[in-house]
């Protein structure tokens, strides 16, 4: 029962090898994960979509900004937070409705988020590898129309799964003083700050400066002289694309029933 070893070995799987995932193995592990993760008011207001066939895996590469790994992973899961047949079983049942509203999105989001961790840990466990694509929410309405997902049901998060085919080192987190705080929250000084980022800053500039001549050609092109500056620049976490996609997600929720 000890899960520290699991938890020690996690590492996101960017290689894959070609070979397919035994249909049952994923079945167990699935069924495993939704019945193993706490659901709110256990209405399990989640959907997964798994997308084995290599052409449809091409559409999803694309929509995932053609992270390579989409299409080399046997496997993609993408987990919805659906409220759709809940409330078609309300009505149904001539119940009064519910969970068309924001407070709904998130209760059901984080459903998906809960189940696609609760996934990822059983699926670790068989020995497979996989990664989060944190492009599911900059492609929400076309990963949605792509899966033919109804109103009130919208993709959260995806997981590329499959046999690892390398061995990545473990990457570092924030230190435990930066993060966990005792009975009230401790504000961060300037010097706290420099501790908490000091590691990180060697490590991480150090890994993106070996990505390539190219890369680094570009980094230098925008100017870019520290990892501060390269998380938010158009690189990686670009502000415009996010209060553009912002606006996006606002209209999309709209559109399918999560907000008036
Ligand atoms: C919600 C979420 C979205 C992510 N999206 C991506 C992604 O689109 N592409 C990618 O290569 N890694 C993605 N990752 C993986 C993170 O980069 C990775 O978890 C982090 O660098 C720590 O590395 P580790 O998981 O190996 O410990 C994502 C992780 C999370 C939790």
């Amino acid at each position: 029962m000890n899960i520290s070893p699991l938890l020690q070995a996690h590492r996101s799987i960017r290689r894959y090898k070609p070979d397919a995932i035994p249909p049952d193995l994923l079945d167990r592990v699935l069924q495993d994960a939704f019945a193993g993760g706490s659901s709110s008011g256990n209405l399990n207001m989640v959907s997964v979509v798994r997308t084995r066939d290599a052409e449809r895996k091409r559409r999803l590469y694309e929509l995932h900004f053609e992270q390579p790994m989409v299409l080399q992973a046997p496997l993609v899961l993408t987990f919805c937070a659906d409220t759709f047949r809940t409330r078609e079983w309300l009505t149904q049942r001539g119940a009064r409705l519910n969970f068309d509203n924001l407070i709904a999105w998130h209760v059901a989001a984080f459903d998906a988020i809960i189940f696609a961790q609760t996934t990822a840990l059983a699926l670790e466990a068989e020995g497979l590898g996989l990664c989060y694509m944190g492009t599911t929410l900059h492609s929400m309405r076309e990963i949605a129309d792509f899966l033919e997902l109804p109103p009130n049901c919208l993709p959260a998060t995806s997981l590329v799964v499959g046999w690892p085919d390398e061995a990545p080192a473990q990457r570092d987190r924030l230190p435990t003083a930066a993060w966990c705080h005792d009975e009230v929250y401790q504000r961060p000084t300037p010097v706290s700050i420099d501790e908490t980022f000091s590691e990180r800053e060697v490590r991480g500039w150090a890994r993106y400066r070996a990505l390539g001549d190219e890369f680094v050609a570009e980094m230098d092109r925008l100017g870019i002289t520290s990892l501060a500056q390269f998380y938010t620049s158009d690189l990686k976490y670009a502000p415009q694309r996010f209060q553009e996609d912002s606006e996006k997600l606002r209209a999309l929720l709209a559109e399918r029933g999560f907000l008036p």
